[in-house]
């Protein structure tokens, strides 16, 4: 891919979203880095102050009216790479439900990347042979699933698998390739310090995943590895 390609990335203030900032502005990618609160976003904006290819933009993906003001704001600029990575894992086990949560995170885990993906199809078409990707969890892998239990993150994970593999199937007459991507356990707010790898480790492997990406292995579930997970 040339200089010229920009990437889309949310939740790109902290962990595994910040380090995509950081590695694709290194390799000279154009980064419109969405974060909720840019503002508080220290390290980030440090980021953006050594690489004047960043630029950062408010938005909370769970609210449905920012994705359109930033599709608007951003409506003449193509987007070759969209990575929804904004995510939360609110913890949760049998009979101790918090139901207002749950759809908390089915908005933010599952509901976004579909919203994200009807706004900014213009901007994909735009760019051509672009790539449209989420940042999902083995966790929402039914068949791996031998441990029960995180009924709240298993199943917007899970959801948000089907969404990229309808997504996947619509977006091919847009010329748009997608994938639900596992990070591997990851040292992160989120991974906790007991992680298998680091933040750099993942991307650096989840890049080479999105450069193979194309419409001929579009809606598979694919580890930082590049393994297939099943789904
Ligand atoms: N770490 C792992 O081991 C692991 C494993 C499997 C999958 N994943 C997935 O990988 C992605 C990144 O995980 P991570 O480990 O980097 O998590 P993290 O350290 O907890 O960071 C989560 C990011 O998502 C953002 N976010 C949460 N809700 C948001 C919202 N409504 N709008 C916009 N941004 C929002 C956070 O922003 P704020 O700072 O504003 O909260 C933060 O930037 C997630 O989708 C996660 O499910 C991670």
């Amino acid at each position: 891919m040339s200089s010229e390609n920009t990437l889309l990335i949310t939740g790109a203030n902290r962990g595994i979203g910040l380090e995509y900032v950081r590695q694709y502005a290194e390799s000279g990618w154009r980064v419109i880095a969405c974060c909720r609160d840019p503002e508080s976003a220290s390290v980030l904006n440090q980021l953006a102050n050594k690489f004047s290819c960043i630029e950062i933009c408010k938005l909370d993906v769970a609210d449905f009216d920012q994705i359109e003001m930033l599709g608007r704001k951003l409506i003449d600029q193509p987007i070759h790479l969209l990575i929804n990575n904004a995510g939360v894992y609110p913890e949760s086990s049998f009979r101790s439900i918090d139901y207002a949560r749950w759809m908390d995170a089915f908005k933010v885990n599952t509901m976004s990347s579909l919203k994200l993906a009807e706004v900014f199809i213009p901007h994909l078409v735009k760019a051509g042979n672009a790539k449209f990707v989420a940042m999902t969890s083995k966790m929402g892998s039914i068949e791996d699933n031998s441990s029960g239990g995180e009924y709240l993150y298993r199943t917007s994970k899970t959801a948000l698998n089907m969404v990229m593999k309808s997504l996947s199937v619509d977006l091919t007459k847009y010329g748009v390739a997608v994938a639900a991507l596992h990070p591997g356990w990851v040292k992160t707010d989120m991974g906790g310090p007991n992680g298998l790898i680091d933040s750099e480790t993942s991307v650096a492997g989840l890049r080479k995943v999105i450069a193979l990406l194309s419409l001929n292995n579009s809606g598979k579930f694919y580890a930082y590895d590049g393994k297939e997970i099943p789904w």
